[in-house]
């Protein structure tokens, strides 16, 4: 049976769903391209636009598994994506067996924060983040109800500084959001801290900008902190791999992945029909995200060891920069796959500003929330001074270009102009 015929040209088997998306299905000659496309692809005679046609797919899918995308049939696209990802995740190293994996899909990775702050029910406490940071994260934490408190990077990689997290943590403390820029961050010290101060405080693991980064082979998202620990993942256009939107939260627990998927749900138990157990709203991933992170998960190995080339690429080309005192790298892990490249400029504005006018390349960055007016009205000290590591390199924390599209060419040439206008301008 052709793909269209299942899909309701065909006389003999006719199914009823509860509702059915009011698309006008392809006709004619439109539909006979689509079959033919999907035909040579099958046979492996057509290179690429697999994402594409994982779309015409889904909508010339069966109707009766296709409505509803969400935790209701085992047929359904969404628990098809969340087996297939975490068969991924454990491909490499399966975690020990007594360990529970589960997983849900949100629509990103912000609201997949914010589930997971709501039901970590922070609300009139602390969170404590890195003031060097993605939006996001004092945003979310504000959303939840909670106190976004602000700690240091470390001097050479940029990711959460211990000491400064330790100073932090008080009574009021509700969760940690500990971002895994660009590799996976040793843990270790971090769960020592814990245990130490006999706290089993919720970390959230955010692994947006660092999915297929590993340590000693095991991937982000199989070991969460503590007992509530997560590890949060984003698929938008910018990530490793991107299903043009859609997030994934991990945990241990099986039950705190069900509260938190009720919490994108409307607050719906869904084991219990129409039953609702929590405050939710509709923080589910969009249907149309489904099937493109399906057909990315299968190309994710490739274009993590892209990433890893170019990498390299950039970290070679980079070097005389670096060795003249012109920048900084970021200290990487030798299992990184870099979302975002991390570097300092210094006079990264202007130098920006020069990159930009003259080859058209864009620098990328985030703000220090401890020295946005916003943030400094509405969270606790301390700032100014305190968060050192921070303060000094804020102006000049700055993302290169970074994307699977680029060729090692490509960086060089970014490269060559960085190093032109750094010269001519420091
Ligand atoms: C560290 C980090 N967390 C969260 C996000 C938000 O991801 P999303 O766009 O899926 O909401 C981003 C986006 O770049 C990010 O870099």
């Amino acid at each position: 049976m052709t793909p269209l015929q299942k899909m309701g040209t065909n006389k003999t088997k006719k199914s009823y769903p509860w509702f059915l998306p009011s698309f006008t299905l392809p006709q004619g000659k439109t539909a006979k391209l689509f079959e033919q496309l999907i035909a040579l692809k099958t046979k492996g005679k057509n290179e690429g636009g697999d994402e594409l046609l994982a779309l015409i797919s889904w909508f010339l899918g069966d109707p009766s598994l296709r409505q509803m995308n969400y935790f209701i049939t085992p047929e359904s696209d969404v628990i098809k994506l969340i087996h297939e990802w975490l068969l991924f995740l454990t491909s490499s190293k399966a975690p020990p067996k007594q360990m529970t994996l589960a997983a849900a899909p949100v629509a990103n990775a912000t609201v997949g924060l914010l589930a997971t702050l709501m039901a970590y029910d922070v609300a009139g406490g602390e969170v404590i983040t890195t003031s060097l940071n993605y939006p996001a994260m004092p945003n979310v934490i504000l959303m939840a109800g909670a106190t976004p408190h602000f700690v240091d990077v470390n001097k050479d990689d940029f990711c959460m500084n211990m000491d400064s997290l330790a100073k932090a943590i008080n009574e009021k403390t509700k969760a940690i959001i500990l971002v895994h820029l660009n590799q996976f961050v040793d843990l270790e010290p971090l769960d020592r801290l814990l245990r130490k101060l006999k706290r089993d405080i919720p970390v959230i693991q955010d692994a947006s900008v660092a999915f297929g980064s590993k340590r000693s082979n095991i991937p982000l998202g199989i070991f969460n902190i503590g007992t509530n620990g997560t590890t949060i993942f984003s698929f938008a256009t910018t990530k490793t791999i991107t299903s043009l939107g859609g997030g994934m939260i991990m945990a241990n627990s099986q039950e705190l992945i069900n509260h938190i998927a009720a919490i994108a749900f409307h607050g719906l138990d869904l084991s219990k029909a129409m039953d609702v157990s929590t405050v939710g709203s509709n923080f589910r991933i969009n249907d149309l995200n489904v099937p493109l992170l399906r057909e990315q998960l299968k190309k994710a190995d490739r274009l993590f060891s892209l990433r890893r080339k170019l990498q390299e690429v950039y970290r070679k080309a980079l070097q005389p920069l670096v060795d003249d005192g012109l920048m900084q790298l970021q200290t990487l892990h030798e299992e990184a796959v870099v979302g975002h490249y991390a570097v300092l400029v210094p006079k990264r504005d202007q130098v920006g500003k020069t990159l930009f006018g003259k080859e058209g390349i864009q620098l990328g960055c985030w703000p220090a929330h401890h020295h946005l007016p916003f943030y400094q009205q509405r969270c606790p000290t301390p700032f100014g001074g305190t968060l050192s590591t921070t303060d000094a390199i804020a102006d000049q924390f700055a993302f290169l270009p970074f994307s699977t599209d680029l060729t090692p060419q490509d960086v060089r040439f970014i490269c060559k102009a960085l190093y032109n206008a750094l010269r001519q301008l420091t």
